[in-house]
């Protein structure tokens, strides 16, 4: 389940020093708190026999998307946990062979939990497949995947994950947590950079 229309081009919301940065949002605010909400209330509604979900997300660029789902699941009635992990990110040690370092590992054991991966984006699904036998091999009652973006390769890797927020093009993207050169993350959108933002000194 997932969201195609959110490619639909929107004007860049004027204000914050970040706007002029934006050449094109590709999911406005609005449509990301409505997604948030609505993922949420799938998640209470199928772990509702369950009396609480232990989130796990991956910093960092699932903070904010945490921040956000943690308590639109309260508002839906499910108790939640929140757990951070920090691995290595992007371009750096994730190999072909999907090994990636663990730079924050959780802080207790998830022996018996119902887990519940919060992502912010998955691309190759490299980071995703490494966490998920990660947590497997950490003897978590079950592991479930909620990702607010898919980028279309994922789509082909052989990794479940069962809540999608948006579909999205192939095309690198900021804002909402993401972060390109440690900046952007707090863009309340997600958005594409301008070509001249990647050619400045
Ligand atoms: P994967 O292992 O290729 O699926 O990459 C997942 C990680 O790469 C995400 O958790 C992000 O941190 C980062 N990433 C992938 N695509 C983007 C993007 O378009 N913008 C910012 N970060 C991205």
């Amino acid at each position: 389940m997932s969201d195609m229309q959110a490619v639909e081009e929107q004007a860049v919301p004027a204000g914050g020093w970040y706007a002029e940065d934006i050449e094109r949002v590709v999911v406005s605010e609005r449509r990301l708190a409505e997604k948030v909400d609505e993922l949420a209330a799938q998640v209470a509604r199928d772990f509702a026999e369950h009396e609480s979900v232990l989130l796990v997300g991956v910093l960092k660029g699932a903070f904010v998307f945490m921040a956000d789902f943690a308590r639109a699941l309260g508002r839906h009635g499910r108790h939640a946990e929140i757990e951070f992990m920090a691995i290595s990110s992007y371009g750096q040690a994730v190999t072909s062979s999907g090994v990636v370092r663990i730079l924050k590992d959780l802080d207790r054991d998830i022996g018996g939990r119902h887990v519940v991966v919060v992502e912010d984006i998955v691309d190759s699904g490299l980071t995703l497949s490494w966490l998920l036998r990660y947590l497997g091999s950490r003897s978590a009652a079950s592991v479930t995947v909620v990702a607010l973006l898919r980028k279309p390769e994922a789509a082909t890797v052989e990794v479940d994950v069962r809540y999608v927020g948006f579909d999205i093009p192939n095309e690198f993207v900021v804002g909402y947590g993401l972060d390109y050169a440690e900046r952007y993350r707090e863009v309340p959108y997600i958005g594409v950079l301008k070509p001249s933002v990647y050619t400045r000194s």
